[in-house]
């Protein structure tokens, strides 16, 4: 294995890459495909996710914290940056001095980003998430005027979010689609320079109405599936692989136990892998006797509770398993795969929660299709400078 360490997230940017080219290679000619690299990149790393995304394709990004804009123009990233959450008094300061665009949903937001000097906003209309925006069509409207009529802002955008554009049975899509067309036709007309933008990656690999101007990807761009099925399928390539090691094996008897609370009790003699991975490093509890991972290419059964710095895995007898041998928590070893969709599904989460849920413990490796990112030059330093 690569100079490891006890636990590693290796992630292909050029996979990230060719994601960002295969969606974009589907949209309407002239619409932008802005890459979603908020929280980290999804756990993969926001400026090396950034930096691929663009390569792929990709003609702006999105945040939602205003830090993270300053993470991408600090590592030189110099496109148009969405800043997508709410902004304290503070954090519309840094998002203003990163020169990103931001988000407003009330009128007194529009006075307080020209109290500053001024920027560019997209505003909000709360179809039916629930979450940001103002539910009053008529007041978004008043919001966008009142933008495009003070001085030193700019009225951007125009935008809304889908709640369940991952549920292709649920019609609810189109519900929130029709009222934001019937509140930005009009809006589009008095401001003919606006960028209208709804979907995110289900929303636009399921229905091209939902594209207008720009689409808003964030999952789908790191190779995982925002339906959680399977993402191949889709021709999408996980970008990100965690990979552990075989720390030690032993033999355990019939009726001896392995781990916290005795979870795990030997019916027959066997032999217990022990990986240095935990959940101090993102590997969840609730994987306790409910999980496999990749050793010589087989699928071992996860058993025992998942401490925070140790899992155990059922190696049988004879030992499927040695010490020093590469162990695949999501990823691919010989013809076996596990991806993030699987480890969900046993969680009863989503494999966005499965790649942000890695913690800093776990060193990020980029690479590009197996060779490092160590070229030299300062994009490459760039990148290596954002590898936790
Ligand atoms: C407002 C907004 N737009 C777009 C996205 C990207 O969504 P996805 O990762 O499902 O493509 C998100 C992510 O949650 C979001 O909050």
């Amino acid at each position: 294995m690569s100079g490891v360490v006890r636990a590693l997230a290796r992630v292909n940017v050029a996979a990230i890459e060719r994601n960002v080219a295969r969606l974009a290679r589907d949209l309407t000619a002239g619409v932008t495909l802005c890459a979603v690299v908020k929280a980290d990149g999804y756990g993969h790393g926001a400026v090396p996710a950034a930096r691929a995304a663009l390569a792929g394709g990709a003609g702006q990004l999105a945040v939602v914290a205003a830090v993270e804009s300053r993470t991408l123009r600090d590592a030189g990233i110099d496109v148009p940056i969405l800043v997508m959450g709410a902004l304290s008094p503070d954090e519309l300061d840094v998002a203003l001095a990163a020169r990103a665009d931001v988000v407003a949903w009330d009128e007194s937001f529009v006075a307080a980003v020209a109290a500053r000097g001024g920027g560019a906003v997209h505003v909000k209309l709360d179809t039916g998430m629930g979450r940001l925006g103002t539910r009053d069509p008529a007041y978004a409207t008043r919001v966008a005027d009142a933008a495009a009529g003070t001085d030193g802002v700019r009225l951007a955008g125009a935008m809304t979010h889908f709640a369940t554009a991952d549920d292709r049975a649920d019609p609810f899509m189109d519900e929130q689609l029709a009222r934001f067309v019937a509140w930005v036709t009009p809006l589009r007309a008095a401001h003919p320079d606006l960028v209208v933008h709804a979907a995110n990656s289900a929303g636009t690999l399921r229905d091209a109405a939902t594209h207008f101007d720009l689409v808003r990807v964030g999952v789908a761009i790191y190779g995982l599936d925002p339906f959680g099925e399977d993402a191949a399928a889709r021709d999408l390539e996980p970008a990100l692989e965690l990979r552990s090691y075989v720390g030690a094996v032993k033999p355990v008897a019939a009726g001896e136990s392995v781990g916290y609370g005795r979870r795990f009790i030997a019916g027959a003699p066997t032999h217990v892998a022990t990986l240095p991975i935990g959940y101090g490093d993102g590997v969840r509890r609730a994987l306790t006797n409910n999980a496999e991972v990749l050793v010589r290419g087989r699928r071992l059964a996860l058993v025992g509770t998942v401490s925070m710095d140790n899992i155990t895995l059922d190696a049988g007898t004879p030992p499927a398993a040695a010490a020093g041998d590469e162990a695949v928590l999501i990823g691919a070893q010989g013809a076996e795969r596990i991806t993030a969709e699987e480890v969900a599904r046993r969680l009863g989460t989503i494999n966005y929660e499965i790649t942000c849920g890695l913690l800093p413990r776990v060193p990020r490796e980029h690479h590009r299709d197996g060779e490092p990112l160590r070229a030299p030059g300062a994009r490459a330093a760039a990148e290596a400078g954002t590898t936790r």
